[in-house]
């Protein structure tokens, strides 16, 4: 199944890598840094799922706050969404600097100084209309990206979508199913929190906010703080420790070689932790390739064989402008 959003680093074009690296059996499957959920939503739509407990978190308090709405009342976001819906269609970018600016941002601040503007009291108190905004903006902004400014409000910019797919009723509906299993459970912390709790018969796969390879790089600020150099050395400790008390691991990251070395170390060795570079698919006639491939890290202790790949990417279809 297709996540419900866009997301900056979503992992759909390497999952062929992944399921390669998904253990044979598990009692249950943790994910610390959910995003869009491209390994939740391959692995519930293989059956890999099925009648096992699930534990998703992510720090985003929107995000997590947007899937417990979905979850909780499909129904009601599926109609605020409708609406959005056919006002945008009637105007355009003019509709989404009035939803980002008059309706969303003012929510959340009231929301805010009501629970937190951060952490699990907001996606606690997350209602179906700041869901459906929530999806919309994801939707119509530029690249479905989610960055705040220093004042905590959304400031992403329109994107220039001419169809953009905003309410699909029946794929959120199945996203709705999908998380409201009764052993699924939504978690809004720091990955610390989800690691320290896992062990034997536990899969994790963590994705994390990508290592920049170089100093001047972009890469995907997700929270106000990042995720920096100490956050990386963090999560490599917390994963060694999970592999070491028998957990089946899989870390995807940049070919950055701070993490190349970190995951190479002799402790990740003894763990059994192996990392695995991933070429990177040459997008003809893109954008992407202009600025040059770049390979990516999976490290696992699960046993693979031969090299790990990635899907093939149609360039038609990356420069087409819709949502
Ligand atoms: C690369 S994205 C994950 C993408 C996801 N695999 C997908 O398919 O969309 C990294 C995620 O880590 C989250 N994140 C950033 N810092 C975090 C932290 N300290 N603890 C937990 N999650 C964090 C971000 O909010 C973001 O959703």
């Amino acid at each position: 199944m297709r996540p419900l959003l866009k997301w900056a680093g979503g992992k759909r074009q390497l999952l062929p890598a992944l399921r390669r690296c998904y253990p044979a059996a598990f009692d249950r499957y943790v994910e610390p840094f959910v995003g869009s959920g491209a390994v939740f939503f391959d692995l519930d739509a293989g059956g890999r799922l099925d009648g096992r407990r699930v534990r998703l978190a992510d720090v985003n308090a929107d995000l997590i706050g947007c899937y417990r709405a979905v979850r909780d009342d499909p129904d009601a976001v599926i109609g605020a969404l409708r609406a959005l819906e056919q006002e945008h269609r009637a105007r355009g970018a003019d509709c989404f600097y009035d939803v980002r600016d008059g309706r969303f941002n003012p929510a959340r601040a009231s929301l805010g100084a009501r629970c937190g503007t951060h952490g699990a009291g907001m996606a606690a108190a997350y209602t179906p209309a700041l869901a459906a905004m929530f999806i919309y903006l994801n939707r119509t902004g530029y690249n479905g990206l989610f960055r705040l400014n220093r004042n905590g409000g959304f400031n992403v910019p329109a994107g220039r979508y001419t169809e953009p797919r905003i309410c699909e009723p029946d794929h959120i509906r199945s996203v709705a199913r999908a998380l409201a299993r009764d052993r699924v459970v939504l978690h809004c912390g720091p990955f610390d929190e989800v690691l320290a709790g896992v062990g034997r018969g536990d899969f994790v796969y963590c994705d994390p906010p990508y290592a920049p390879l170089s100093r001047t790089a972009c890469f995907a600020h997700y929270t106000a703080g990042g995720f920096g150099p100490l956050d990386q050395r963090r999560l490599q400790t917390a994963v060694v420790a999970a592999a070491r008390r028998g957990a089946s691991v899989v870390v995807s990251n940049s070919s950055a070689p701070d993490i190349e070395a970190a995951y190479a170390a002799p402790e990740a060795r003894a763990a059994g932790l192996t990392v695995q570079r991933v070429p990177a698919r040459r997008a003809i006639n893109s954008l992407a390739a202009r600025r040059g491939p770049v390979d990516e890290l999976v490290i696992t202790n699960a046993q693979t064989s031969g090299p790990l790949r990635m899907a093939r990417v149609d360039p038609a279809r990356r420069r087409t402008k819709t949502a």
